[in-house]
């Protein structure tokens, strides 16, 4: 009696596991004559090499994260696409990019710019320009701290702006980002709003 029950379980464990080796798709290459007659999609899955899960899983859930966008992403990034038809630059900019995941769009920043971008000539500057002393004033109306190891910033400090040594000098934009144009073909002076001569060469310095 005990010999039936045990063949029984044992048959039955059997079964569940080749369902569930079944389902996942992997125990074809060693035990195919177990299984039902494969269809060509099946056999397309058998002929594949075999699944290396340590190092595949952990990819596949941070491509499927990235492809996840927030709401308020989204939301911003709509914003931001009518700018991106001449800035095409700033949509792979790190501070472009870290605010549009917190829901803040360029317009958040530089204003709507209606006039500005709707001017073929390029000559009317947009809403809102950030001269260097107004940098820290607008960055620090949402970041009131900066909960950062000192050797961090140190380091970046020697990375970024070695030649910046007097620290009333920095700003924010020195060490986050790189927001800044290297080639321009249009300039305004940013606090009086004119618009400046034609450089022949641009200059490291443009800012
Ligand atoms: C029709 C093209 C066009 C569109 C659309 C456009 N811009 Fe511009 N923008 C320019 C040009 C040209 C410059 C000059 C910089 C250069 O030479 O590349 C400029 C410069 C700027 C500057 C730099 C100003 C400074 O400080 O000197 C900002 C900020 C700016 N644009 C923001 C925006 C924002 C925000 C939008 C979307 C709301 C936008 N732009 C849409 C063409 C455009
Ligand atoms: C969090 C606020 C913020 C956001 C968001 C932002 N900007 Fe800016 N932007 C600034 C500041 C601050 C400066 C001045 C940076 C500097 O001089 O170092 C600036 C400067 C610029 C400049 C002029 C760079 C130069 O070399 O003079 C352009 C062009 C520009 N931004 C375009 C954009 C576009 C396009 C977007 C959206 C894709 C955007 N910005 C989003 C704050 C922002
Ligand atoms: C209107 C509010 C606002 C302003 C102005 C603003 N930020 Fe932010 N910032 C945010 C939000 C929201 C986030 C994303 C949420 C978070 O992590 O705090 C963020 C994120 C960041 C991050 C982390 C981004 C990342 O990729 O993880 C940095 C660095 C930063 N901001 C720097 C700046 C600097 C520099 C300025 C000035 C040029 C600035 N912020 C102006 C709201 C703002
Ligand atoms: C000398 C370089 C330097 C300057 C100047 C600087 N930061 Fe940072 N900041 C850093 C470093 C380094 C980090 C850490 C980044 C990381 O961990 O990858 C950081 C992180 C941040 C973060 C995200 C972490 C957090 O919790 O604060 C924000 C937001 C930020 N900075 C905003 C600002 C603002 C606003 C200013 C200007 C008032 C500024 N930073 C000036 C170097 C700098």
């Amino acid at each position: 009696m005990r010999k039936v029950y045990l063949g029984i379980l044992l048959s039955s464990v059997m079964a569940l596991l080749m369902a569930g080796l079944h389902a996942t798709g992997m125990a074809y290459q060693g035990i195919p004559d177990l299984l039902p007659t494969a269809t060509a999609q099946e056999q397309e899955k058998r002929d594949l090499p075999p699944l290396i899960l340590d190092d595949e899983a952990p990819l596949l859930l941070e491509d499927q994260e990235t492809a996840k966008k927030s709401d308020q992403e989204i939301k911003a990034l709509a914003e931001s696409q009518p700018c991106f038809v001449c800035h095409v630059n700033y949509q792979e900019e790190v501070l472009a990019s870290g605010h549009a995941k917190g829901g803040i769009s360029c317009v958040q920043c530089h204003g709507d710019s209606f006039a500005h971008r709707n001017d073929e000539n390029n000559t009317t500057p947009p809403d809102i320009m950030v001269p260097a002393e107004d940098i820290e004033p607008l960055c620090v109306t949402c970041h009131m701290m900066h909960d950062v190891p000192a050797a961090k910033v140190i380091a970046r400090w020697q990375e970024r702006c070695p030649d910046k040594q007097d620290p009333l000098t920095i700003v924010c934009t020195d060490c986050h980002g790189q927001h800044r144009l290297t080639v321009r073909t249009v300039q305004w002076n940013k606090k009086t709003r004119q618009l400046l001569p034609a450089k022949p060469k641009p200059t490291e310095t443009d800012s």
